[in-house]
């Protein structure tokens, strides 16, 4: 059977009213084709659509100390901002695994760290949660690795797409989830949570302080988008300030997101597996951005450092420079932590 050509389609016109949407800046998403407009976003201290800064990243090289020969782990591959600068040093002879629960950015990253040159002897891509990281190393390689690195949370280019269901800026589905094939997105989980629980995952997850009224106005809802979502949540606090009220827009769209991709869980089985997943003076880097985070990872450190899985660890958090704050604001919550594991361990 003869099958006709697929149709010709053409690029989304830009109505010319600002401001474009995700779709219409055509350019910020084909950089090689036109990098001078990217270079202009870059250097007004802004990320180009479908992209995303890495962080803090000569500090977490300082910290992983990646050599030729390594086996590294970059559990959370996102842009390939990090795994890019990470890949040469571990030439010749090492490798990085690359995992990350998203598989509609995963194979674009892929692709983009191809052509960067990095063939498949030295890099390669893995579509699931680091919570299975043990079962990635015992299946792919059969050892533990030399460097780890996980920088927690979403990228820009999931954020920034407004039918991922991540954006306060443009509305889309409200969906939230970094795998769409897996769990309920945010519609379905306020849709049966009752107030209660909602107001325990609003504090638990992102502090929200005004969690009792909210929880009270959003549980059992229907909601059309992310927009909608947003509107609810600023009529509950109408008598606050505005900035109050856009703070706790931010807090509550990250309390479910953080609820429907189960990022705590996820954290925490990370963090247990990691003893037998680093080599004897392996190293571990994580990047965190709120302090649900940053409390299970200091938490762990501390406690292996005391039993002796970790021989050395960073004295306190490391924060992004205002050099860095002020190109990419998106650094300002974030912290560093690292740990080197124990030459000799003594875990009894
Ligand atoms: C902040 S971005 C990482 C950016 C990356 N370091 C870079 O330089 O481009 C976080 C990434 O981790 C992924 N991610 C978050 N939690 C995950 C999990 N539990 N398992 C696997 N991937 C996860 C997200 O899909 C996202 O792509």
């Amino acid at each position: 059977m003869n099958e006709s050509p697929s149709p010709h389609k053409r690029r989304v016109r830009y109505s010319g009213k600002n401001p474009r949407g995700f779709a219409q800046k055509y350019k910020e998403h084909a950089p090689a084709l036109y990098p001078e407009t990217v270079q202009k976003i870059l250097d007004s201290g802004k990320t180009p659509a479908g992209a995303h800064r890495p962080i803090l990243v000569e500090e977490i090289l300082e910290a992983l100390h990646p050599g030729p020969g390594q086996l590294a782990v970059d559990c959370t591959l996102g842009y390939g901002g990090h795994a890019g600068r990470l890949i040469p040093l571990l030439c010749p002879g090492g490798r990085l695994l690359g995992l990350d629960a998203d598989p509609i950015e995963l194979p674009r990253t892929e692709a983009r760290l191809r052509e960067l040159g990095f063939g498949p002897d030295v890099f390669t891509a893995h579509r699931c949660n680091f919570a299975g990281l043990a079962s990635v190393l015992a299946r792919e390689v059969h050892r533990p690795a030399d460097v780890i690195l996980a920088d927690l949370g979403v990228s820009s280019m999931q954020l920034d797409n407004p039918s991922r269901g991540f954006s306060l800026k443009h509305d889309g589905p409200l969906d939230m989830r970094m795998n769409p094939k897996k769990g309920q997105p945010v519609s379905a989980l306020l849709a049966q949570i009752t107030a209660t629980q909602l107001a325990e995952l609003l504090s638990e997850n992102a502090d929200e302080p005004h969690a009792a009224p909210l929880s009270v106005a959003l549980a059992g809802k229907t909601f059309t988008g992310t927009l909608d979502l947003a509107r609810a949540v600023r009529a509950v606090l109408s008598k606050r300030p505005e900035e109050e009220c856009n703070l706790s827009v931010r807090r509550v769209f990250q309390a479910l997101r953080i609820a429907v991709n189960e990022e705590f869980e996820a954290l925490d089985t990370l963090l247990k597996q990691m003893p037998q997943a680093l080599e004897a003076q392996g190293r571990v880097a994580i990047l965190t951005f709120h302090s649900g985070e940053d409390r299970r990872v200091k938490k762990s450190f501390e406690a292996g450092l005391q039993s002796g899985i970790y021989s050395a660890l960073s004295a306190g958090v490391i924060r992004a420079g205002e050099e860095e704050r002020r190109a990419n604001p998106r650094s300002t919550s974030a912290k560093l932590r690292w740990a080197v594991r124990a030459a000799a361990p003594n875990e009894a």
